[in-house]
């Protein structure tokens, strides 16, 4: 069913830029037929990641299973989209109806049983490889055969979970952006056993989702997350070093370089501990010091500030509006 959202989240929702890069892919595989019509999409994990793409895949006018461990944390990723979707009317871009049949759309369940019909199943867990492995074992006795897998792992290998499957050559990686609502970007990665068909129905269904869809090989980190995991790491190298203040750091990068955020607010909302599984994976992957944790991410870790999400990272996020996080304490 077509969305029929006004103004601005239309041209977002809807109508995304469709990528030189995946139309040169496209063109390059000489139309290489995507496998099947993407439909109906599972998705694993209903955390930061997980529930945008719940959103953005219903939005796209899919059907959307969501699974989650337990029912609080089922209803907590229902409520993130609940929220997302009534700031969408509250600011004029999406009329009632419209937003109504988006969450329409998203069925949750507690239950892997749930994605048996689904042409896409795509994780969002936790960057844990055992974790992963063990939820694609019992996947893929469940979900029908013709269906396609994805990770959206921002740096595990693609192939190791591939390989746990019954259908190495139907699986990739799917891998957004946060907020998957708004960042336009979209890394399909391919793994040495992903089919080119396979590639093709990825290229095909993030264009749906008006992503920008860019090919990549399953090297950590993708293209992304090799380049921007050492600059957010350097950010706080930089902080430890006394270069600057966090806001300094901040406002520098912002004014400076054209950034959204300073790479420190980033780190903090990208959050700590995810962070720092990312950059512990491309570290034993490179063995380059650039992708080495700095001793200060470590101790905020033990403190338990892992950045926005808990409420406590670079920044002290229990006021109306984030100030440095004035416990942080560096020696003189
Ligand atoms: N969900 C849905 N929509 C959201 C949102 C969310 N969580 N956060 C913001 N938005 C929407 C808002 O509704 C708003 O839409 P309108 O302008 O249409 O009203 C728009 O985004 C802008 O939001 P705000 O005005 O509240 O704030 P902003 O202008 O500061 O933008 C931001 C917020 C889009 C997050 C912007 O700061 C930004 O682009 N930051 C950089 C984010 C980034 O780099 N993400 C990648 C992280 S790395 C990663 O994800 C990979 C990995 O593996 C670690």
């Amino acid at each position: 069913m077509a969305l029929r959202f006004s103004g601005r989240l239309r041209t977002t929702w809807r109508t995304g830029p469709r990528s030189s890069v995946s139309t040169r892919v496209m063109a390059a595989q000489d139309k290489v037929r995507a496998m099947a019509e993407i439909n109906t999409v599972g998705v694993v994990g209903g955390g930061l990641m997980g529930h945008g793409i719940a959103q953005v895949s219903a939005q796209s006018g899919c059907e959307v299973v969501l699974r989650e461990v337990d029912e609080p944390m089922l209803g907590k990723a229902i409520g993130m989209i609940e929220k997302q979707l009534a700031r969408a009317v509250e600011k004029g871009r999406s009329s009632q109806a419209d937003a109504d049949a988006v969450r329409g759309r998203i069925d949750g369940s507690v239950d892997y049983g749930a994605l048996a019909d689904c042409d896409l199943v795509i994780e969002a867990a936790t960057e844990d490889l055992e974790g992963k492995l063990a939820m694609w074992r019992e996947v893929d006795d469940i979900v029908k055969d013709a269906a396609i897998f994805a990770t959206n792992t921002s740096s595990l290998p693609v192939i190791a979970q591939a390989a746990q499957t019954k259908r190495p050559d139907r699986f990739l990686g799917l891998h957004f952006f946060n907020p998957a609502q708004v960042m336009k970007l979209l890394e399909v990665v391919r793994c040495v056993t992903t089919s080119a068909e396979t590639v093709a129905t990825g290229v095909e269904w993030g264009q749906k989702l008006g992503k920008v869809t860019v090919v990549t090989q399953d090297k950590a980190g993708f293209i992304v997350n090799r380049l921007l995991v050492p600059y957010l790491l350097d950010g706080m190298r930089a902080y430890e070093e006394n270069v600057g203040t966090i806001a300094e750091i901040d406002n520098a990068m912002k004014a400076g370089a054209g950034h959204p955020m300073g790479p420190l607010t980033l780190a903090d909302f990208v959050g700590l501990d995810t962070l720092s599984a990312i950059s512990d994976i491309m570290f034993e992957e490179f063995r380059e010091k650039r992708f080495a944790r700095p001793p200060l991410l470590r101790k905020m870790l033990m403190a338990g500030w892992y950045g926005r999400k808990s409420g406590m990272g670079f920044y002290d996020y229990s006021g109306d509006t984030p100030v440095p996080n004035a416990q942080i304490s560096l020696p003189a």
